[in-house]
């Protein structure tokens, strides 16, 4: 028998590609997601039951998740909501998480839940390891970290079975750019119109960039693999990239692969408010507890998105 998966937010960047992903390891899809931000519908596959539902609605939610072996949770409210709109951010990363926890709790469900490097905040120092301390610089960031200690505390205290995933930055096919780490994206219409491509702050800033696959593999194995639970686990990529030197790549990937000839210049502009100045993964537990290792390099998976994005 198939494994039964409700993916919430399964309609999202990191959830349509979850989806496919489970579909292909033979899961049944269950995909609850209230198409409040994200992409909608269109890129999930025709195989999977939708529920269209907020994670806030406790009764729907638990009716909807009674067929399923295991819930992962990806529903969220995305960080630049989180300056004009806080309230409604932590009502759906943290109380929804909570909603999501205390009825797998009820239910016995094994829960998968994603959080984010961005509950770290910058990194005091690196690699950063799952016991890196939460220093959130934003109330996105508060709220992703405050959603993790309700999993935990439903484990320790109900016996959750469940997994916390912590994904750095993670890009590929089908991201959105309207997000707070839609860099590749951004640069690529500014890149295709010909314009400089657009970098906030000097662009020193690092990150651990996670093409989009080797990501939703890390959260599948967190199901597959029984000796993750109970446990939170980085997800990237393991390698610091500053912003200035993914910027430099797209033009210098985007100009052999149109065969065209675009200026290397970059427009800087005022660094904006709770930008992390340095992301870098500690991957190696992931890797033990995991077996998780990512395949795709930083190189490879930007000239994936530029094959993608030119083929749109
Ligand atoms: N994208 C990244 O680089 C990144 C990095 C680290 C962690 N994450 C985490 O991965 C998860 C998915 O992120 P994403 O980038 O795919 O986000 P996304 O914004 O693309 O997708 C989120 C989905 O959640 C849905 N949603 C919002 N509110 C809901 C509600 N109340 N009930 C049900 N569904 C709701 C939206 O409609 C959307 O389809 C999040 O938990 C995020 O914190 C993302």
């Amino acid at each position: 028998m198939s494994r039964v998966a409700l993916v919430t937010g399964g309609a999202g960047f990191i959830g349509s590609h979850l989806v496919k992903k489970l579909l292909h390891e033979n899961y049944k899809v269950i995909v609850y997601d209230d198409l409040s931000n994200g992409s909608g519908k269109k890129n999930l596959p025709k195989k999977i039951n939708f529920i269209k539902g907020s994670i806030l609605n406790e009764a729907k939610f638990a009716k909807s998740c009674s067929k399923a072996d295991v819930v992962f949770n990806l529903a969220v409210k995305p960080l630049p909501m989180s300056f004009d709109n806080p309230e409604e951010v932590v009502k759906v990363n943290g109380l929804g998480t909570l909603i999501v926890a205390k009825t797998c709790t009820q239910l016995k469900k094994k829960l998968i839940h994603v959080s984010s490097s961005e509950s770290y905040g910058t990194a005091q120092n690196v690699p950063m390891n799952e016991s890196h301390t939460f220093f959130p610089t934003t109330v996105y960031a508060a709220s992703k970290a405050a959603s993790e200690y309700y999993v935990q505390s439903l484990h320790e205290s109900d016996g959750l079975k469940m997994v916390i995933v912590r994904p750095f930055n993670c890009y590929g096919p089908y991201m959105r750019d309207d997000v707070y780490a839609a860099a590749i994206p951004n640069f690529y219409h500014r890149i295709t119109k010909r314009k400089p491509p657009i970098i906030f702050g000097n662009g020193k800033q690092t990150r651990d960039l996670t093409y989009v696959e080797d990501t939703v593999n890390g959260i599948f194995l967190a199901d597959k693999r029984t000796k993750a639970i109970g446990k939170a686990l980085n997800i990237g990529q393991g390698k610091e990239t500053s912003i200035n030197q993914v910027a430099k790549m797209m033009i210098k990937q985007y100009s052999g692969i149109t065969e065209t000839s675009v200026s290397s210049k970059i427009l800087y502009k005022k660094e904006r408010k709770g930008d992390v100045r340095r992301h870098f993964a500690d991957i190696s537990y992931a890797k033990k507890i995991l077996g998780y290792k990512p395949q795709i390099s930083l190189e490879e998976g930007v000239n994936k998105y530029l094959q993608w994005a030119l083929n749109e």
